[in-house]
């Protein structure tokens, strides 16, 4: 039997608008919008045969180790994707990954990681059974079912996923390139400002859990509608503080529902609001579209355009790394998405 190894590496990426709460089969509540990162990324090498009577994941090596955990995860991955790519049931895998930002840093791998995974996989179905059509939108249904986030790492640029009025081609099942932006939106930074590096109080999956029995639930779900309308348009415009807007009232929201749930969870640290604070009054007195966005987390994405990158440098430099862990923080831009090795 021929052994074969597929190689790739995938980013990791940053929501607009936030994917929060989910229903089904991992279906989203309301749709989203990201940027495609390039720096924070996962390689992922998967080495296969075809075995019909000893399928499976024989070994996982993270970082050069053998990793139990996320051994286990992948596997009842596997098996439950059976339906959608029976292939499963015929291959025998060994998966090796590594990611380029360290474990501990406080930002999220499983979107890189499970969409490395789901884009080997999607690139392997299309070797054995010669069929390329599509493999993109099959990498993104897999990587949905893996974990949501991750569906949208596979494309350049921006990647929206879930159905909304504007994308007649919007599917809950797999995200789509998003490429109706101004000239303005095609070179842009995403500064991480490290407050801690410490692992989450909270899961996403019980975040998401959390929204079905929602007091804002209802209203949360037009609102993302309708920032996804206003925000898509402002990208559409170039319109930097309709965008900006927008981005910080996303962020903020998503934070509010997590403290406005049952059990409520409250992840900003002070270091992350006094981080907002003068990122406001910068803005303000200097008029640089510099805004934030916050994952499930205390850490700060600091979006803006590539051409006000030196000024935004001196800003954290002089003013925000005294608020991060260790004066840590990553640098990050628009990226690329899965690409083979
Ligand atoms: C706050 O994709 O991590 O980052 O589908 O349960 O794996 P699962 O959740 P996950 O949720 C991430 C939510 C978010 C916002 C976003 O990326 O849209």
């Amino acid at each position: 039997m021929t052994i074969k190894t597929v190689k790739c590496t995938s980013p990791s990426n940053i929501a607009f608008v936030k994917y929060w709460g989910k229903y089904g089969r991992q279906l989203p509540m309301n749709p989203s919008i990201s940027m495609t990162l390039k720096n924070c990324h996962t390689v992922c090498e998967v080495t296969y045969q075809i075995d019909d009577k000893n399928p499976g994941l024989k070994s996982f090596q993270f970082e050069n180790e053998e990793n139990s955990a996320f051994s286990e995860r992948i596997e009842k991955f596997l098996e439950s994707i059976s339906d959608i790519y029976p292939l499963v049931n015929s291959l025998s895998l060994e998966v090796k990954t590594s990611n380029s930002f360290p474990h501990s840093a406080g930002i999220a791998s499983s979107a890189s990681a499970m969409s490395a995974l789901c884009f080997c996989l999607a690139q392997i179905e299309s070797e054995v059974n010669g069929e390329s059509d599509k493999i993109l939108e099959k990498a993104s249904f897999m990587s949905r079912l893996a974990s949501g986030s991750a569906c949208r790492s596979i494309y350049p640029d921006y990647a929206s996923w879930g159905e909304y009025t504007s994308c007649s081609h919007s599917s809950n099942e797999y995200a789509s390139l998003f490429t109706e932006f101004h000239e303005s939106f095609k070179k842009v930074k995403d500064t991480i400002l490290i407050v801690s590096s410490e692992t989450k109080g909270v899961s996403s999956s019980l975040g998401h859990t959390l929204m079905n029995g929602h007091p804002f639930k209802d209203s949360r779900k037009e609102q993302a509608l309708e920032n996804m309308r206003v925000i898509t348009n402002a990208m559409k415009l170039g319109d930097w503080d309709t965008f900006g807007e927008i981005l910080e009232n996303e962020a903020l929201t998503l934070h509010a529902l997590m403290m406005t749930s049952n059990p409520s969870f409250i992840l900003l640290k002070p270091e992350s609001l006094s981080i907002i604070d003068k990122i406001r009054s910068f803005r303000k007195k200097t008029k640089t579209p510099l805004y934030f966005t916050i994952d499930a987390g205390p850490n700060m994405h600091l979006i803006y355009p590539e051409a006000v990158h030196k000024d935004v440098m001196n800003f954290i430099e002089s003013d925000l790394k005294e608020h991060c862990e260790n004066g840590k923080y990553i640098e990050d831009e628009i990226g690329v998405g899965s690409v083979l090795l």
